[in-house]
């Protein structure tokens, strides 16, 4: 896998900009949460980083758990339109407060999928905090009820989001130069 410096086009959103925004989300979720049970879910792998900064910022006691959906696979950046559970949560939701964290809605197919199949086990409640939405390659409507930042139609990474897997672990959001990339295998 290449250096990131040799695949950034350029830094979208700064670490800076990306812990204001968070800590923001998490006053927030805490408000609006206050004296209630609640349960994040975080989807892998993307969602991690976002996750823990996240929850740091959660002043109200809340549990976290997590799940895997496979919508993409290394060297493929669409998503098919359907998700499958690779990895299903170890927490019963019936009845629980549920805040779906995910890294990014692209088409939304990913997160309406992971709603519609977490809806059947009877939540108290289900809304959805994404760090990144890209509105204009919306497919499935889905409602955000936490938004971190409304981005262009660019491939990014970092902050969790991946280039082929790797790169997850950048402090920022950057836009990847797709002339410079060299897709792995
Ligand atoms: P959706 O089903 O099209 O909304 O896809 C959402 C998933 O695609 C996210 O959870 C990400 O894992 C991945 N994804 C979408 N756009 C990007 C991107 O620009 N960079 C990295 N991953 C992305
Ligand atoms: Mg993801």
């Amino acid at each position: 896998m290449q250096n990131y410096q040799d695949v950034l086009a350029e830094i979208l959103i700064d670490s800076d900009s990306l812990q204001k925004r968070v800590t923001e989300l998490g006053q927030q979720i805490s408000a609006d949460y206050n004296g209630q049970d609640l349960l994040l879910i975080c989807i892998l792998r993307g969602a991690v980083p976002f996750l823990v900064d996240l929850s740091r910022n959660i002043e109200t006691p809340h549990m976290m758990d997590f799940m895997a959906v496979s919508s993409y696979g290394v060297g493929r950046r669409e998503s098919s339109g359907s998700a499958r559970v690779t990895l299903d949560l170890q927490t019963d939701i019936h009845n629980r407060n549920v805040l779906l964290v995910e890294d990014i809605v692209d088409s939304g197919h990913t997160i309406a999928a992971v709603l519609q199949m977490l809806r059947t086990r009877q939540p108290k409640s289900l809304k959805v905090c994404a760090l990144l939405d890209k509105p204009e390659r919306r497919e499935a409507h889905v409602p955000i009820d936490y938004l971190g930042f409304a981005i262009p139609n660019k491939f990014v990474f970092g902050y969790g989001l991946d280039l082929d897997e790797y790169h997850r672990n950048l402090k920022f959001v950057g836009v990847v130069d797709l002339e410079k990339y060299i897709p792995a295998g």
